[in-house]
């Protein structure tokens, strides 16, 4: 599919997504928020695709926010429409897609920016990145789900703190904080990534899907994770990616999983 404002690469089992404004510091438009996940779903569609990974083009930003410019005059109305429907056409599909994404947080990460790599199953950094959710400086909150998943990843003080300065961090305290894993220099950000879409694209996808289900119910309201579990593994005793992983362990060779 051809897109305007982002890029979408196949290679050696990855699905790379670059969000292609750098002008505008790759702020999401409308526009930019639907091809998104039009590039997610069809990755997510494609059985070669094992791993997403999503970045910024350029070398400053991941992406600085939602654009400002197209919801500066809008009503109430407008702006719970406006959250309600980037939540479920972006942030709450990337979180709950089968396959892994990685957020290769590139520079500034900031509100929408952010929120986006929240909603990706994990996040790596380069040193240069700067997180933050600066919204109450607008005069309004975080809408794609901040509130929520930056207390799940930092804790509820740590969010609060964000949210009340809307001031931003740098790459080291993110780490420390726990909201990316890695920090690495720019050059490396992607490499990192791939190496580790590599040990992941190893093990069964079927399984991996399971799995983020799973975790994922935990964080849900009215949904038990413990329960979804028992299903999900439950679910895998029937797959053929169990057989051949259990065969190949008892074999005493790699396994080589059909994704099925
Ligand atoms: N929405 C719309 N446009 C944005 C944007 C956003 N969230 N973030 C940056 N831009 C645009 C700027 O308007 C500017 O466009 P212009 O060249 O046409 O004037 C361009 O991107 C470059 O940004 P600029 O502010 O000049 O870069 P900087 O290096 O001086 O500052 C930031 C970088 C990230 C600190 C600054 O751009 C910023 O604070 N952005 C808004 C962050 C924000 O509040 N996001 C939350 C939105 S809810």
């Amino acid at each position: 599919m051809a897109y305007e404002n982002i890029l979408s690469d196949y290679q050696n089992g990855i699905t790379t997504i670059t969000i292609n404004r750098p002008k505008k510091l790759n702020a999401l438009n409308k526009d930019t928020i639907q091809e998104l996940h039009d590039a997610f779903d069809e990755a997510n569609n494609d059985p070669d695709t094992k791993v997403i990974i999503i970045t910024g083009s350029g070398e400053k930003a991941f992406v600085a926010g939602a654009d400002i410019s197209e919801f500066a005059d809008f009503s109430v109305e407008e702006g719970g429409q406006l959250a309600a429907q980037g939540q479920a056409i972006l942030f709450d599909f990337v979180e709950n897609l089968g396959t892994p994404v990685i957020a290769a947080v590139n520079g500034f990460a900031l509100g929408g920016g952010l929120e986006l790599a929240m909603s990706c199953h994990f996040r790596v950094a380069s040193i240069n990145a700067r997180m933050g959710l600066p919204e109450t400086s607008l005069g309004v909150i975080p809408g794609y789900g901040g509130t929520q998943r930056l207390p799940q990843l930092v804790g509820k003080g740590r969010a609060m703190e964000m949210i009340m300065t809307a001031g931003m961090i740098d790459a080291n305290q993110a780490l420390s904080y726990g909201l990316v894993n890695h920090v690495v220099e720019q050059a490396e950000l992607l490499p990192l990534c791939e190496k580790i879409a590599g040990k992941i694209m190893r093990n069964s996808s079927v399984a991996i899907a399971e799995a983020i289900k799973s975790v994922n119910a935990g964080y849900k309201d009215g949904v038990n994770g413990f329960d979804t579990e028992i299903k999900s593994f439950g679910n895998c005793f029937g797959t053929e990616d169990f057989a051949e992983g259990t065969t190949a362990f008892l074999e005493k060779r790699k396994a080589d999983f059909p994704g099925r």
